[in-house]
């Protein structure tokens, strides 16, 4: 077996290490999918697909996930869902009330003007909306993933508000539930946004 073979699995142990998956999930379940009939999910950010995936699961035949990321316009992954590297690219008329905007750990990687025409799709053509980030006011924790982000990836890192986004949800006419969900020195929050 090659270290390239195993690559999926260690990627998988490592998101498991440092990611509340499991808690996510039951979350997402149980506030979304157990409640309302949701039918196109864009999964904006969408990386190695991991969450595309199991979206696809949860749709089943009849769902469409729509994965969005930058790395696709160089790279398009191996899979028959519809990848696209830019956002506006999704036309906004496909976009009805059943459709829920995801984005995990994607925010603090974008400037203000990255995030707004994603932005504009979540908040004013989609119905359901959630937010996984790390919460800029756990300043300690908040600073290891940076350190972590820098050295792994060389990134320079954005501080994400959680009460900025609450209350920006809240002004586009969302309903909002909130947690934070710490593991090791992730500060993990989420946000639930149903539109009312
Ligand atoms: C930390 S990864 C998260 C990946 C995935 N959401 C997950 O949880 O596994 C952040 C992702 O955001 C993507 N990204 C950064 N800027 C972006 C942009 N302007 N539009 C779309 N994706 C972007 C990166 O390419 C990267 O795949």
């Amino acid at each position: 077996m090659s270290f390239y073979s195993n690559l999926g699995g260690i990627r998988a142990w490592g998101r498991k290490l440092v990611l509340p998956i499991s808690k996510i999930q039951k979350l997402i379940v149980e506030c979304l999918f157990e409640k309302y009939h949701i039918k196109k999910v864009i999964d904006f950010g969408a990386g190695t697909l991991y969450w595309s995936k199991w979206f696809s699961g949860l749709l089943g035949d009849n769902g469409d996930v729509i994965p969005v990321d930058i790395i696709f316009e160089h790279t398009k992954p191996a899979t028959p869902m519809n990848c696209i590297s830019h956002i506006d690219q999704i036309p906004k008329e496909s976009l009805s009330e059943l459709s829920l905007f995801f984005c995990c750990d994607v925010l603090h990687h974008l400037s203000e003007e990255e995030w707004a025409p994603a932005k504009e799709v979540a908040y004013r053509y989609c119905d359901y909306v959630v937010i996984k980030d790390i919460n800029c006011h756990y300043r300690f924790k908040n600073c290891m993933n940076k350190l972590h982000d820098r050295i792994i990836n060389g990134e320079k890192i954005h501080d994400v508000d959680p009460d900025i986004l609450l209350r920006e949800l809240k002004n586009a006419g969302f309903e909002v539930e909130y947690r934070d969900i710490h593991k090791l020195w992730y500060p993990h929050f989420m946000i639930i946004a149903v539109r009312k």
